[in-house]
Formats: structure tokens, C-alpha cells, sequence
């Protein structure tokens, strides 16, 4: 049977991958409120059709801190792919470079950086730093990263600790106990990470740090992780370059607000100063619509993507953006595409007035 949609791709991969796997990728925090409401904050917004418009020719492309992208629609930083598929990373890689989208690389890949590189030399990438306590190290892999061609630095700002993922505690020596952490940790070859509650990350960072990473890199940087107004002036007046609206897939903090829900608030502070992007949830072409409707500049998959590499590798991540590429097309054709809007259906709000994206 092929698969058509990407629910697909994650009922395959829930028969296809090894149980400890399977709640790696899928778990969130603690109840996992987040995580479920980050697909059903989708379902409560309505789309609003304009009809008698010519919409013969839908372009796709956009631009991302000034790199033209195929369709608005990148690769989220997750870790491990080599649980997914014996290549890992490198095939996520590959996908994302003939898809001609960006593709956000974790610190915890389980490929070499010049591996995932040397595989698809043409793909527009960003690297995703978790903090490290010694700032040496964290030097030494921003400035591998530029050097080898990632365009942008993503900060991770939701994991000064990991959240409390359930099934990971549960099954953490048998998931980690053979990944080699290759770019991060030790500076010696063959760094051993057991498990990601142990993973050392910097739970004393500050605003005011960001200035030494500004000072150290000519990368842009793009905060990873915001959901609050505040924190969305905040990381304007720290001149960083864009944000990514996201709770993480909800695997941080239970009980925050769906990526979706957050969106608003965080566009309407940045007051079009800085690009902002969104995860979480992304499942259907009218989920992409949505979020560029209500003014996310692209929207970036996690367990999608892994899902199609347990499928087929990079041929099965192909296959995801493929689909989800052509629902966004068949979503902004049957909208208008150079006009989208939307609307909140809940009780209490009042209609929020159409929006228009940021292409
Ligand atoms: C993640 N995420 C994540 N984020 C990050 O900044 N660095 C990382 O290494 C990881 N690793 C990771 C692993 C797995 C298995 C998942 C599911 C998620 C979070 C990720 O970037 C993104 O925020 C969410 O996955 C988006 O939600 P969806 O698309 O999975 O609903």
C-alpha cells in the first residue's frame, strides 16, 4: 500500500522501529499535553477560500535569512538519525539538498558534520547548538560549523534541562548505549554519550551571553525555542537574526502553549524586524498554510522526518517533503495562494482579521 500522507509514514515507522526507538522519537514530556495539542491547535483554525482569482501559477519559493528556499517547508534539528536508518544524518541530507530546502543539523547527529557535509555539498544547512558549560568547545564547533558552510547558528533555548520524557527513562541504556557523540563532548574520538538525560548542556546561559556568540561568529543567529512576547522583544533587542516559535515537539515543558497558539503573539512583537519561523505539529499542507498565514516565514518538520527515513531512508524523507510540498501547493491553490487567511474557531476569542504571510 503506498503511503499518502504523513500519519502514514508514522504508522509505518511505529511497525517498523524497535520499541525504545519508537518512544525516543515519538515521547514528549511528562503528559504529553504539549505534544498532542501542538497537531490539535491545527485543527481549531479554519482556513477563508477567495475564489475568482488566478491562481494558474502558485509559487512556492521564499527566502530564509536570504537564501532562497524551494517551498517553505525545512528539516527541524533532531538527533540520532541513525536510529532511524544506518546512514543517519547523511541521508536527511542528501533528501533536503534535492528537495532544495534547508535543513537544520542537531548538535546530537549521529553522522560526522563533514560526513553530513561531503553527502549533499550543495544543501542549504543551519546548525543547531545545544550549549556546552565550556565555552572552548563551543567556539571550537561554531567555528567548524562555519567553516565548513552552515549558514546560520540555531540556539537552542528550551533545554537548560532535559524535560521529563517518561519512556526515555525507561529505556535509556538500551537506546544510547552504542551512539557516538561525534562532534561534541571531549575532544577526543569516540566521546560516549549513555544517555540524554546526562547530556551536557548549559543551564546557566543569559541573555547577556548571547554577545559572546555574536563575538565569536559572523553566523546568524536564530533562537531556537521561544513562545512568549517577551522573550520575542528580548531577543530582538539582543540583535539576533530570527526565531523559531517551538516548544520542542512538546518534549521540554508540558502545559505550554502549541506552537501554533504561540505564533501570534511572538509576530506580532517582533514587528517584522526579524524573520520567525515555526515547529511543532506540521502534519498536513493546510498546517503549513496556516503558520505562513498567520506570519511564520517557513515552517520546520522533526518526527516527520524521521519517520520517512525509517521508511526508506533518504528516498522515504524525499517522499515526506514530496507530499507534504504538494499538499501545500493543492492548499494555496484552493485559498488563494498570494493572499492566505485564516481564522481561530473558538468560542471565546473574537474572529482575529484575515492575515496575510510574509513570502
Ligand atoms: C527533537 N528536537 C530537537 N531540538 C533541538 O533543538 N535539538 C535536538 O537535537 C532535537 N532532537 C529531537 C529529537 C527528536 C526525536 C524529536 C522528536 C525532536 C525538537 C525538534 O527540533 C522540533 O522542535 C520538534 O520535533 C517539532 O515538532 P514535530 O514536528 O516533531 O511535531
Amino acid at each position: 500500500m503506498p503511503l499518502v500522507c504523513l500519519t502514514d509514514f508514522e504508522a509505518h515507522a511505529r511497525e517498523q522501529l524497535s520499541k525504545s526507538t519508537w518512544d525516543f522519537i515519538e515521547g514528549g514530556a511528562d503528559d504529553c499535553l504539549t505534544r498532542d495539542d501542538n497537531i490539535a491547535a491545527f485543527k481549531k483554525i479554519r482556513l477563508r477560500p477567495r475564489y475568482l482569482k488566478d491562481v494558474s501559477k502558485v509559487d512556492m519559493r521564499t527566502t530564509i535569512q536570504g537564501e532562497e528556499i524551494s517551498t517553505p517547508i525545512c528539516i527541524a534539528p533532531t538527533g540520532f538519525h541513525c536510529l532511524a536508518w544506518p546512514d543517519g544524518e547523511m541521508s536527511t541530507a542528501r533528501a533536503a539538498q534535492a528537495a532544495g530546502i534547508c535543513y537544520i543539523t542537531s548538535t546530537y547527529a549521529s553522522c560526522s558534520l563533514e560526513d553530513i557535509v561531503a553527502t549533499a555539498p550543495g544543501g542549504l544547512r543551519w546548525f543547531q547548538l545545544y550549549v556546552h558549560p565550556n565555552r572552548q568547545l563551543n567556539k571550537q564547533l561554531i567555528q567548524k560549523v562555519e567553516s565548513l558552510g552552515f549558514k546560520a547558528l540555531v540556539i537552542t533555548v528550551d533545554a537548560p534541562k532535559i524535560g521529563n520524557r517518561r519512556h526515555n527513562i525507561t529505556n535509556q541504556v538500551n537506546l544510547m548505549k552504542n551512539l557516538l557523540l561525534k562532534d561534541l563532548g571531549s575532544p577526543e574520538k569516540g566521546n560516549l554519550m549513555p544517555y540524554l538525560q546526562m547530556s551536557p548542556i548549559d543551564s546557566s546561559i543569559c541573555w547577556d551571553d548571547l554577545s559572546w556568540f555574536q563575538s565569536i561568529t559572523r553566523l546568524p543567529i536564530i533562537l531556537k525555542g521561544i513562545l512568549t512576547k517577551e522573550d520575542a522583544e528580548l531577543a530582538v533587542k539582543h540583535n539576533v537574526h530570527g526565531i523559531i516559535v517551538s516548544n520542542h515537539g512538546g518534549r521540554q515543558l508540558d502545559e505550554v502553549p502549541a506552537s501554533i497558539d504561540a505564533l501570534t503573539e511572538v509576530v506580532a512583537a517582533v514587528k517584522g524586524k526579524i524573520e520567525v519561523y515555526l515547529d511543532g505539529g506540521i502534519r498536513t499542507g493546510n498546517d503549513v498554510l496556516k503558520a505562513l498565514a498567520l506570519g511564520a516565514k517557513c515552517v520546520f518538520l522533526g518526527r516527520p522526518i524521521l519517520w520517512g527515513l525509517a521508511y526508506k531512508g533518504e528516498h522515504g524523507v524525499e517522499e515526506v517533503l514530496n507530499i507534504l510540498k504538494n499538499e501545500f501547493h493543492t492548499s494555496m491553490t484552493l485559498t488563494d495562494g498570494n493572499q492566505l487567511q485564516c481564522e481561530r474557531q473558538t468560542r471565546r476569542t473574537p474572529m482575529r482579521p484575515p492575515l496575510t504571510p510574509q513570502f
